[in-house]
């Protein structure tokens, strides 16, 4: 397989440009000083550049045609197989889009993130709207160019989710929503029940961070491929298989932030230090898609993290770390504030029961704005009808609105929905990994993780890209994705804490 290897010589310099992208973001956002800024983004710039015309060069699609025929007849699920399939998948996706449209998208969005922290620090949507009219016009560009058949959001979701449908996540939501929001108003009527003051207290950073470490150590994280350090918005970032960064945040007067960020990257983390080690340096290696990474995460976060089992193990340490705050606070209390609900208008600060109402309206948004359904300068007031609506709370101002999220500024468009998929399929893989390992509970509450690892690592990690996020869903639950197992979940676990 001559043109195979040739081609597998030709992506590993593109991995290697972006690998070193990489190390180049991860100390900017842990350890550059600010003067740093100007002179990175022009060496992030050179690499990005490199990276992509090595990539989508034309000799780059010679080879994969030429690859392609040295593996039809190699099976589907073979290494060789999948990597002609899935750098096709990225090759299309990259060139489908003219240098001349990313360059202005590129462009715009610089400046446009400027924008959108001064409007967020002022409460002045209006003077982030000519921006966001701009980048919507070439969102719909950007989605003409990359071809689509049903929605114009199809194309841009596929970025982040590929092969996954608009029409299928109105679909999900749309059952979800149902019996969601009578969840919530149920729990709001009751948010008395649980007091989650105990977690304001003074916590002071470095004990956070010995106790932060532990729990990453005794989930699996490797310490011997990666590294946890501080940053002002959590992230896990890898240079390879063997080398997955995890970073997360302190504050000394609310204790959840540092726990569950750093389980949440632990969790992203495992996905990444999991790939089977035959794909290190390919671009098989990682995560399929971001809702199949953030099942990952979440999985640790809240249905591992925020559970009873877990807490049976890690509590009397953590009272030991924290005796003054802690000591005197029994179990359930502790319990029940961890997994408090609140009214909250931020979607970053928002509990597990209300989180996907938050991502539920973004989509919704995006979709109005992107086919022309709304105008920009009615979005604000549509955002705080929806936030009505589907959680009996209005903003106050655009800064706790519209205006709170980094992404639209960013170009995400069709990214939002990604989180809420991997909260789903979270539950699903859970539902089956104790199907399959019915010892995983008591295992938890040992503070023995690895049950549970090497299912994830044997059914999800090992395959890295090779296969796309349906195909791995059906293959390890012998379903599609759904929203059912993630209602129960929540209706049983908020039932309880709640005295529904
Ligand atoms: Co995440």
């Amino acid at each position: 397989m001559e043109k195979l290897e040739q081609l597998k010589t030709r992506l590993a310099e593109v991995m290697n440009l972006s690998y070193a992208s990489a190390v180049l973001g991860w100390d900017q956002q842990v350890n550059m000083p600010p003067g740093g800024a100007a002179a990175r983004a022009e060496q992030l710039a050179t690499l990005s550049k490199l990276a992509h015309e090595t990539f989508v060069a034309d000799e780059t699609g010679k080879l994969l045609d030429e690859a392609a025929i040295e593996v039809k007849d190699a099976d589907y699920d073979s290494d060789e197989a999948a990597l002609v399939r899935v750098v096709q998948h990225d090759y299309d996706l990259l060139t489908r889009v003219p240098t001349a449209l990313v360059q202005e998208i590129t462009r715009t969005t610089t400046l446009a993130h400027e924008t959108w922290a001064k409007a967020r620090a002022e409460d002045d949507y209006e003077s982030f709207a000519p921006s966001l009219e701009k980048i919507y016009d070439l969102m719909r560009q950007k989605a003409d160019a990359l071809g689509y058949e049903d929605r114009m959001y199809d194309a841009l979701l596929d970025q982040y989710e590929p092969g996954m449908k608009t029409a299928d996540v109105q679909r999900l939501f749309d059952g979800l929503r149902k019996e969601l929001v009578p969840l919530v108003a149920a729990i709001f009527e009751r948010l008395d029940k649980v007091d989650e003051s105990i977690m304001h207290l003074d916590y002071p950073e470095d004990r956070q961070a010995e106790f932060g470490l532990m729990v990453a150590k005794k989930l699996g994280y490797d310490m011997e491929r990666g590294r946890l350090d501080k940053a002002v918005h959590p992230f896990t970032t890898s240079f390879s298989t063997n080398d997955v960064r995890i970073t997360t945040r302190y504050y000394p007067d609310y204790l959840p932030a540092s726990v569950f960020s750093t389980i949440h990257e632990a969790g992203h983390g495992l996905y990444e230090q999991g790939s089977a080690q035959v794909l290190e340096g390919s671009p098989l290696a990682g995560g399929t898609s971001l809702g199949v990474h953030e099942s990952q995460s979440r999985m640790w976060e809240n249905i591992v993290g925020r559970s009873r089992g877990f807490w049976r193990y890690f509590y009397p340490r953590l009272q030991a770390l924290f005796s003054e705050q802690l000591g005197e606070v029994d179990f359930e209390t502790f319990y029940r504030a961890i997994n408090a609900v609140t009214h909250s208008l931020i979607r970053t600060e928002s509990d597990e029961v209300t989180y996907n109402l938050h991502i539920m309206l973004r989509f919704e948004m995006e979709n109005d704005l992107l086919e022309g359904k709304l105008a920009i300068k009615d979005a604000p007031d549509a955002w705080n009808a929806k936030m009505e609506s589907y959680l009996g709370i209005t903003p106050p101002d655009d800064t706790k609105g519209i205006l709170q999220d980094v992404h639209w500024s960013s170009g995400l468009t069709g990214y939002f929905p990604t989180y809420s998929l991997g909260n789903f399929l979270a539950v699903q893989y859970w539902d089956k990994a104790l199907q399959d390992v019915p010892s995983i509970p008591d295992d938890i509450e040992r503070g023995e993780f690895g049950s549970l690892l090497s299912w994830l690592r044997d059914n999800i990690h090992v395959h890295g890209r090779k296969f796309w996020p349906a195909e791995l869903t059906e293959r390890v639950t012998g379903e599609p994705i759904q929203t059912k197992s993630f209602m129960r979940y929540l209706t049983d676990k908020f039932t309880d804490i709640y005295d529904l």
